[in-house]
């Protein structure tokens, strides 16, 4: 899989995807994730008097408060990343006014080829850009982002969890709180050494070497939890 982000701040990429499991699924070639800095589609301004200034927002018109993303950037931009890899992807905006991104949805891309992603910074993206770029709107939740780095960096994360190969067992995310096994519930409760800690106990059926009993246990503790944690993941 090829993930293209396209951002105003790559910097803001680098730590994320240079640790632990993001790190080792790039370098299995498993996935590879390419930013690219909107700025540098920009022109440069010299009305500004900075010798570097390279606008990408501006004011909405219609008036109102705060800057908005200009087309001409972003569409330079994106068309750059298409030259670097013909390969056809989804394009999304993120964008607290996107459909909500979720455990489904995740699965969902999990199976293609390319994604593009477009992070926005300040009031939002001028809707040619939408429009112009056959983009959908994704979301990570009901909450307001200063930008959408963050959310690019949580799908990133999520999907590639799940891209055959990234997890050293294929099958650790199968059980994940949400997945399909899961029942779209909450994950049951683990244990590890020592089998005793200040004084709290390792349920006893989990040293019993029953499997059956375990599993039955565990469907049972993972739906109390859910019930009782996330009623509204049972009413799905
Ligand atoms: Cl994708 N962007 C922003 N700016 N805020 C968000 C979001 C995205 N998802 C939830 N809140």
């Amino acid at each position: 899989m090829r993930i293209d982000v396209l951002t105003l701040f790559p910097q803001a990429f680098e730590s994320p995807l240079s640790c632990s499991i993001l790190k080792r699924a790039q370098e299995a070639h498993i996935v590879e994730i390419v930013i690219t800095d909107i700025r540098d589609f920009a022109a440069d301004n010299a009305q500004h008097g900075l010798r570097h200034y390279r606008k990408v927002d501006d004011k909405p018109y219609g008036g109102g408060p705060g800057m908005v993303m200009m087309p001409g950037p972003v569409f330079d931009c994106f068309e750059h990343v298409c030259k670097l890899s013909p390969e056809k992807g989804r394009v999304f905006l993120l964008t607290p006014q996107g459909q909500k991104f979720d455990q489904r949805k995740a699965v969902e891309l999990g199976g293609e080829n390319r994604l593009i992603l477009i992070a926005g910074k300040y009031e939002g993206f001028d809707e040619r850009i939408r429009i112009g770029l056959g983009a959908e709107q994704i979301s990570i939740g009901d909450y307001v982002l200063n930008g959408g780095e963050l959310a690019a960096m949580v799908i990133i994360d999520v999907v590639v969890r799940l891209l055959p190969g990234v997890l050293g067992d294929d099958t650790s995310a199968k059980d994940d709180s949400f997945s399909e096994t899961a029942g779209g519930g909450l994950e049951y409760p683990q244990y590890t050494r020592p089998e005793v800690f200040r004084g709290m106990k390792v349920p006893e059926i989990l040293l019993s070497g029953d499997h059956k009993k375990i599993a039955q246990w565990r469907r049972q503790q993972a739906l109390e939890r859910t019930q009782k944690w996330r009623p509204d993941l049972l009413e799905k």
